[in-house]
């Protein structure tokens, strides 16, 4: 399952995008507002530090039909190749998804709560659907099941169109997803971190270094071959 990082915090995406295998980061008005300032330049910075081969994606702010399509024309030409816009699952939405994705744009549907919702931005030819993981099973629905749905349905239908899935509370969510045939998730930071790290991992890496340095010293393998070969 590809990994996308859902921020606009320019330290963190530096991080993961330095250290983690993502794919592109993913945003919304939420998420940029959590950084204030001024958004266009936090955008651009975005696509400076992620470059023009990752995807970012934008959700678009307009609400009717043909001040969306103007704004997600703007966006990619602002943002460049691999933007992707992001368009909430309304009927307007549809009818912008359908529009843009006609013309080369590509549209993620975001704010998808269930997998009719998916259905329906797939006919209209989105690139991906985002569906919300936490916020549908903090409404004691299924989100992971909705995953596993919208999975099955895009298999029997044979659509390009992939699942993003997104609004995750938990690590285990994620892999969650991923067990069900989720093709792609965005994670914010703090369940990133949460994906790698592990205390038994950390006391072993702790064990490596004492064993070696209890038989080998403060020497190093690296040392130890450079010195062969001289
Ligand atoms: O990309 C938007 C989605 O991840 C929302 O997440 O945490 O606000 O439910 P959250």
């Amino acid at each position: 399952m590809k990994i996308l990082l859902d921020t606009a915090n320019l330290d963190d995406i530096r991080y993961f995008n330095t250290y983690f295998p993502i794919e592109g980061v993913t945003t919304n008005p939420t998420i940029l507002s959590k950084e204030g300032g001024d958004v266009l330049a936090q955008l651009k910075a975005i696509r400076d530090i992620i470059g023009e081969d990752k995807e970012l994606h934008v959700q678009v702010t307009e609400t009717e039909f043909e001040k969306i399509i103007e704004e997600a024309r703007l966006i990619v030409d602002y943002l460049g190749i691999n933007t992707v816009v992001k368009i909430p699952a309304t009927d307007v939405g549809l009818r912008v998804t359908k529009y843009l994705s006609d013309r080369g744009i590509s549209v993620t549907v975001t704010a998808v709560l269930t997998a009719a919702q998916a259905m329906l931005a797939s006919n209209a030819g989105a690139s991906y659907v985002a569906p919300y993981i936490s916020r549908s099973e903090n409404l004691c629905a299924d989100g992971v099941g909705t995953v596993a749905d919208i999975a099955k349905i895009f298999e029997i239908s044979g659509t390009d169109t992939k699942i993003l899935a997104a609004s995750f509370k938990t690590a285990k969510e994620v892999l969650d997803v991923a067990v069900v045939g989720c093709h792609s998730a965005t994670i914010g930071s703090h369940i990133m971190k949460m994906l790698l790290s592990h205390t038994t991992t950390d006391t072993s890496i702790a064990g490596f270094v004492r064993d070696w340095e209890g038989a080998f010293g403060k020497t190093t393998l690296l040392k130890l071959l450079k010195e062969k070969n001289k």
